[in-house]
């Protein structure tokens, strides 16, 4: 049976985050939880109503070892302190990834978010998603639903949002991450799940080593601030070739442009749906030897993100006090492309009043 094993208070913190935008009391801070989701294998996941984050996922190895491969922390001040906020694992939106320079324009009417990440936008603003309080509710013995209402020009968004995001772990080892929305006004949406995983354990070196596929034969390219130039390029022939599964440091090193921008990979594929867009298909697969340990990643959306901790270290201790080094963790954040509202030739990202925002990944963790 999986249950919802326990909940305890996460962490208290008496201070006061505010913005101009999303207000974050010290009584939110008070609706801090930690909770734990376990199935009937032992697998088990920890999430925190702040960002949604999952803290931690426990499973195991081919031995039957139980690991923590999530990077993360213990305490809600880590989260609120660490050096560069790297997004451990929390839901970013409202729009995850980019928006050239904060900009977008909506039935002629410009809008303007804050610009956090150089001249562009990233991940939501200032204080996106990630850094929120959400209404947390556990929902049967495997399901934990969380709620956030994104009020209208809340980090320079248009609209009140009503978005929901279910995490639920089955018996079959699937962590399945339900995102749904609604809007008031004409807004572009983008949720998506930012964990970083090391399938060795967290804070045990780099995943250069781990065995990478992407389900995808195009990439978007990008300039120098990471916005794509519009063009789907094939990754045929390029270091961005993972359609057959490659270790993710095997050609990292290559002098090549886009891996110039990214400092490594930190790009989005375009997923081969085969006509099936909006169905689940499978995105990516990551395996790492010693371990045996593998993730598959299933979307309805149309690319992935693929970022492997260029922007990581060694600052950042985890909880198990080990440094989280340069390329210590890899992202599969599942989503629609970056920049979308500014370009016409991507999927639309804008979401209407009336219509519902609903996205399904599945992670699912295996051995072998
Ligand atoms: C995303 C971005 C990266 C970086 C990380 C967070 O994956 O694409 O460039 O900003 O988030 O550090």
């Amino acid at each position: 049976m999986m249950r919802l094993a326990y909940l305890t208070p996460f962490l208290l913190l008496a201070c006061c985050l505010q913005s101009a935008s999303a207000q974050v009391t010290s009584q939110d801070f008070d609706k801090i939880m930690l909770y734990t989701l376990k199935n009937s294998n032992g697998l088990t996941i920890k999430v925190t109503n702040y960002g949604a984050i999952i803290t931690s996922i426990l499973v195991p190895d081919r031995d039957g070892e139980m690991g923590d491969i999530a990077l993360g922390y213990d305490s809600v001040e880590d989260y609120t302190n660490a050096v560069d906020k790297p997004y451990f694992g929390a839901v970013v939106g409202r729009y995850g990834n980019r928006i050239a320079e904060g900009k977008f324009t909506i039935d002629g009417e410009d809008y303007t978010l804050a610009v956090n990440n150089g001249p562009n936008h990233l991940h939501g603003g200032v204080i996106g998603f990630d850094k929120v309080v959400w209404d947390a509710k556990p929902v049967g013995d495997n399901s934990l639903e969380l709620t956030y209402v994104a009020k209208d020009m809340e980090e320079g968004y248009p609209g009140n949002l009503k978005c929901k995001v279910t995490y639920t772990l089955t018996d079959d080892n699937e962590l399945k991450i339900h995102y749904e929305a609604t809007t008031d006004k004409t807004t572009p949406v983008n949720l998506t799940q930012h964990t970083y995983f090391n399938l060795k354990g967290e804070g045990n070196g780099t995943i250069l080593d781990h065995e990478l596929m992407l389900n995808a034969k195009k990439f978007t390219p990008v300039d120098e601030g990471l916005i794509p130039t519009g063009q789907l390029v094939d990754v045929a022939g390029t270091p961005f070739d993972f359609t057959t599964a490659k270790p993710i440091g095997r050609d990292i090193e290559e002098a090549d442009e886009q891996l110039n921008f990214g400092g490594g990979y930190d790009h989005n594929w375009v997923l081969d749906k085969g006509g099936k867009d909006g169905e689940m298909t499978l995105a990516a697969r990551v395996s790492e030897p010693s371990s045996g340990r593998v993730l598959e990643v299933f979307t309805t959306e149309p690319g992935v993100q693929f970022y492997c901790g260029n922007f990581l270290d060694g600052r950042l201790t985890g909880k198990a006090g080990k440094p989280y080094v340069y390329r210590g963790g890899l992202c599969l954040e599942t989503q629609h492309f970056p920049d979308s509202p500014n370009q016409p030739n991507f999927p639309s990202t804008l979401l209407e009043p009336g219509e519902k925002y609903d996205t399904t990944t599945v992670f699912r963790f295996s051995t072998e």
